[in-house]
């Protein structure tokens, strides 16, 4: 027998399994043991670029399809110790005859290795979507950490995601086995740690918000809610405190729903209570631009032309996002084109913002209006109608996961971080690790300056829309360094 003593790691594992194939031991001749004294989770280096793990060909003349090395790397992360002995049953049998191993699914070596792999996978998406960071000070500087405990060693490659996602800000994510740091440039690794002595601060109550908002009490389903937010993770997410609370309420407020829904000329007979249903799983903007005109989660479009879906650059790093079409917009079957467009584009233009390089969309999809003769005057969005087109949103900002968020006026501001939400008292106030994204700011609605009679005063309220977009513009530039 052979004992392969290695450091816990695929590129350990690899190492050694390559000398092994390449001197044809056959697997039942091989013990696969860990250095007892290794650190936790060797093998993690520092890294000063966040370039995912490298899983280039081993340099043996052995037969491995770059497949098996991509699964494997995934299955190098399970937690199970039996994992090391699989890969290399697997490897030795690919490269001794049975080159098309991969394809039988129902080959029990098979079977096992692509079930370990989608485990990881899944517990890497829960990571990605479970982490909450709160923030503490850290010799005067802004910082946030979090707590999460994954199923398997994952924390070297979700990193890494939340290290683009979240560049502008400086972070540690704690989990039992290890941490990572990242302080806005590098990434490091360090010792793991329990979650205790993270305290609320105020960015708990702002992700409490956020899902009592999300919430929809007319599509409940407890199974599957649970399914998709494993219980084990509700220890370290603000949301699940109020969740009893939203369930006990939730016939109540389907009830209400139902009485608040106006009786219209052509409504459909019973409105979808939002968006989600129309939401196709595709978060192409192509996809998506298709499907919303289809979109019946409220009563607007009875009367608009067609909906309006956001534009700009798929990888924008700044997502714009205002009240709703205008009279021209529905027109034109775009979004800002009419005179508050051509302010915007101006106010962008003097504060260093490329429009063209940004994602211009809406909180609301379509233009609501009031018929006067042959205009049409735009109607405020009520809350149902912001609350049932946010999905839309949801799906924009998940497809372009965007730096920077600039919400222009109240109707884009609170439907991203609730009704509370005062443009008044925060416009130009940078809020990081918001749920949207690492960065937000609130200003003014371009079409407000278009209100105001008094030319002094109009000039005023100008000066400070561009001063806010100022200060988002200096987001956009710190995020591209
Ligand atoms: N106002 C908005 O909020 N959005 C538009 O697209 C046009 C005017």
């Amino acid at each position: 027998m052979i004992e392969a003593r290695i450091q816990p790691t695929f590129d350990d594992w690899r190492t050694r399994a390559r000398t092994l194939v390449a001197a044809n031991i056959a697997p039942e001749e091989v013990i696969w043991t860990h250095d007892t004294d290794a650190p936790l989770l060797p093998g993690w280096r520092n890294c000063t670029s966040i370039d995912a793990a490298e899983t280039s060909a081993p340099h043996n003349t052995a037969y491995v399809p770059p497949a098996f090395l991509s699964i494997a790397a995934q299955v190098a992360m399970h937690r199970d110790s039996s994992r090391w002995g699989l890969l290399y049953r697997i490897l030795h049998r690919l490269s001794h005859g049975e080159r098309h191993l991969l394809e039988i699914s129902i080959d029990p070596d098979v079977h096992h290795l692509l079930a370990m792999a989608a485990r990881v996978r899944r517990d890497l998406h829960k990571m990605h979507a479970f982490v909450r960071f709160r923030r503490v000070a850290r010799e005067g500087v802004a910082h946030y950490i979090a707590f999460h405990r994954p199923d398997h060693l994952i924390l070297p490659a979700a990193a890494p995601w939340f290290a683009r996602r979240f560049a502008i800000m400086q972070w540690t994510i704690f989990t039992p086995d290890a941490s990572a740091t990242w302080n806005a440039r590098t990434l490091n690794f360090g010792h793991g740690a329990g979650s205790s002595g993270i305290e609320d601060d105020g960015l708990e109550e702002l992700w409490r918000t956020y899902y009592a908002n999300i919430f929809n009490p007319a599509r409940v389903k407890v199974r599957a809610m649970k399914k998709e937010m494993p219980v084990r993770h509700w220890a370290t997410l603000p949301e699940t405190g109020i969740i009893k609370q939203l369930l006990r309420e939730a016939p109540g407020r389907v009830e209400q729903m139902m009485k608040a829904t106006p009786n219209r000329k052509s409504p459909a007979p019973m409105p979808a209570a939002d968006a989600a249903a129309f939401i196709p799983q595709s978060h192409s903007l192509k996809v998506l631009a298709e499907a919303i005109q289809k979109c019946r989660g409220c009563d607007l479009y009875c009367n608009a032309t067609q909906a309006i879906f956001g534009e700009g650059p798929a990888d924008a790093v700044t997502m714009l996002v205002g009240e709703q079409p205008g009279d021209n917009e529905d027109l034109a079957g775009r979004p800002f084109v009419g005179p508050a467009g051509q302010l915007l584009d101006a106010c962008l233009d003097e504060a260093g913002i490329d429009r063209s390089l940004c994602y211009v969309t809406n909180a609301v999809k379509h233009f609501k209006f009031e018929q006067r003769g042959p205009r049409r005057i735009h109607a405020k969005p009520n809350a149902r109608e912001i609350s049932a087109c946010r999905p839309w949103l949801r799906a924009e900002t998940d497809r372009i996961e965007p730096w920077i968020i600039i919400a222009l006026g109240a109707t884009a501001a609170q439907s991203m971080m609730g009704p509370q939400f005062r443009v008044t008292k925060s416009h130009g106030q940078v809020f990081a690790g918001t749920p949207w994204g690492p960065g937000f700011v609130a200003t003014i609605h371009p079409s407000a300056l278009l209100r105001i009679p008094d030319p002094a005063r109009r000039e005023g309220a100008r000066e400070m829309f561009v001063a806010d977009l100022k200060i988002a513009a200096k987001q956009i530039e710190r995020s591209a360094r």
